[in-house]
């Protein structure tokens, strides 16, 4: 019965759809767990040293197809199964990763400098974690075990975007060409297969990708062991140690809209801690989770500065006491350890739950780095030289019983035809309107953008009054640590959301979607297309 009642709302027409379409927290009611799981508050805290990911060495180089003559950097990462301790007292936990670690080794590379990745599936052929064939992309007819590799962030070809559809099976492999045609940030790569893209990502197939320039260089940062990624996500343990992902309390359906893990992983391990020098260090971090929104604070009350965002520096430095972090964000931060001597403190989430220890050592050290007042000039872009606006909603859709059945961009499922089909070179603005009660972190692929604003709207009016678009306020300017160049923009619930895309790079098919892997996997992300301008056709045309 269920099938055919996901089938029926599928087929039924867009309008009869958006009517059982109303504001309300996805949920599913997931079932009791079917395991009991590790209470991470029972174990000791602060045992484990933070683990920092290896910097992954090129062992060949290839010829540039741009020039022959040039030998380019290439690297291979293959994607396997091992077992890795989260934690002394835990037994060794399953992961699938990259070369044997979780999260991958980093990936460093020069502005401007391309490389190749050979991304190697050779994963087991089944998998440990609950797929849905019910999930478009995961029918039964599908290979369990399926992988294809997305860099987050980059500016690349089509054909090396890691499309979802590209999934490809234990034993086959994928090299892709990244250009880096791009400035200094921090990128991620991650698993990508339409469909069970929770689920790999889950299992560990995540990694870091630094991109550096002379710019950034020129500014005299912390660096080397001063320099630290904290790859930040959480996960739900058993007894045994081993990964348990929900699944939901109807059997054939065990697709969960929401993940909230109860234990918090830095870098791979639960709460790790990290010797410190009394002085600046730069903390590079990535909100890998699933799910999860990120509320850091530090235990002894002290500000830290951000200096950049998803892609690269902010203008100049923002100061904070509390950093929000929705899925897929990134943050750069100047932390000083300089009058802490001695102490220890806990990097806190929520205000509550602890996720790492820094314990600053004692005397005086001597810091030759600096935290320079003005770090790059941003232009904003100009609303005018937008040639096109779109507003598209962020919606779900919810059966009889208020389950969330399915999440949806624009009404729209991922197998229907591209409706966002911007031009190379133009610029557009995307209202993204949530009329949800979940914030989504929306992602687009290829392409970096700003956020003009959000403005608070009445979502029922939207929905029941025939798409009546009734303000509930001004527009709130983006936050100070959103002032620089972005790659996933957090849409609040009853907000319009504004951004402004230049669409560079290449014309072809790329994705956007959101961040929370569940609603990704569940038809929130959609194909778009940048199309060349046709002949005659110029940028303010279209
Ligand atoms: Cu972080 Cu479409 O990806
Ligand atoms: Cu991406
Ligand atoms: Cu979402």
């Amino acid at each position: 019965m269920s099938i055919t009642r996901r089938e029926f709302l599928r087929r039924s027409s867009i309008a009869a759809a958006a009517a059982v379409m109303v504001p309300q927290h996805s949920r599913r009611p997931p079932a009791p767990m079917a395991r009991p799981t590790l209470d991470p508050s029972s174990l000791a805290p602060f045992v484990d040293p933070l683990p920092i990911p290896n910097v992954l060495q090129s062992k060949q180089f290839r010829p540039s197809s741009d020039n022959p003559a040039i030998q380019l950097p290439y690297y291979r990462m293959a994607m396997r199964q091992f077992e890795s301790k989260v934690h002394r007292d835990v037994k060794p936990t399953r992961f699938w990763g990259f070369e044997l670690s979780f999260p991958g080794p980093i990936i460093e590379s020069q502005s401007g400098k391309g490389i190749f990745v050979e991304w190697a599936n050779e994963l087991p052929t089944s998998h440990f974690l609950p797929i849905d064939h019910n999930i478009h992309g995961a029918e039964a007819d599908k290979p369990e075990v399926r992988a294809v590799v997305h860099l987050h962030g980059a500016k690349t070809l089509p054909e090396n975007d890691g499309y979802p559809e590209d999934w490809y099976v234990p034993g086959k492999s994928a090299v892709y060409y990244y250009p880096n045609d791009q400035d200094a940030a921090l990128l991620w790569y991650h698993d990508h297969t339409l469909g069970i893209n929770r689920l790999n990502v889950y299992a560990g197939l995540i990694g870091l990708f630094v991109i550096r320039d002379p710019a950034e260089g020129g500014l005299n940062l912390p660096q080397g062991k001063y320099e630290v990624p904290l790859v930040l996500c959480d996960r739900f343990f058993d007894l045994e140690g081993q990964l348990y992902y929900p699944v939901s309390q109807y059997p054939k359906l065990p697709w969960v809209p929401e993940v909230f893990g109860n234990a918090i992983l830095v870098n791979g391990k639960l709460l790790p801690h990290l010797e410190v020098e009394p002085r600046k260090y730069r903390l590079r971090v990535l909100n890998g989770a699933n799910g999860r929104f990120f509320h850091l604070t530090l235990s002894n009350g002290q500000s830290f500065h951000q200096i950049g965002t998803d892609q690269g520096l902010l203008p100049a430095p923002v100061i904070l006491k509390n950093l929000s972090l929705a899925p897929a964000e990134r943050a750069d931060l100047i932390v000083d350890f300089s009058d802490h001597a001695g102490e220890r403190i806990v990097l806190m989430n929520d205000s509550v739950s602890p996720v790492m220890q820094f314990r600053v050592a004692r005397g005086k050290v001597t810091d030759t780095s600096s935290l320079p007042s003005s770090l790059r000039s941003i232009t904003r872009i100009a609303e005018s030289e937008a040639t096109k606006t779109r507003t598209l909603t962020l919606g779900e859709i919810d059966d009889l019983r208020g389950d969330t059945v399915t999440m949806l961009l624009n009404n729209a499922h991922w197998n229907m035809p591209v409706t966002e089909n911007p031009t190379l070179n133009s610029v557009e603005i995307w209202n993204l309107m949530n009329v949800t009660e979940d914030a989504h972190p929306i992602h687009l692929h290829l392409v970096r953008f700003q956020v003009l604003d959000r403005r608070p709207f009445d979502a029922f009016a939207y929905q029941n009054e025939g798409g009546l678009l009734r303000y509930r306020g001004a527009p709130v300017p983006p936050e100070p640590n959103e002032m620089g160049w972005k790659d996933t923009v957090r849409a609040d619930p009853g907000m319009i959301t504004r951004i402004i895309i230049p669409f560079q790079g290449y014309a072809g098919r790329y994705v956007w979607h959101c961040h929370i892997l569940e609603h990704e996997d569940n038809e929130m992300m959609r194909p778009y297309e940048v199309v060349t301008p046709k002949h005659g056709q110029e940028k303010g045309s279209a």
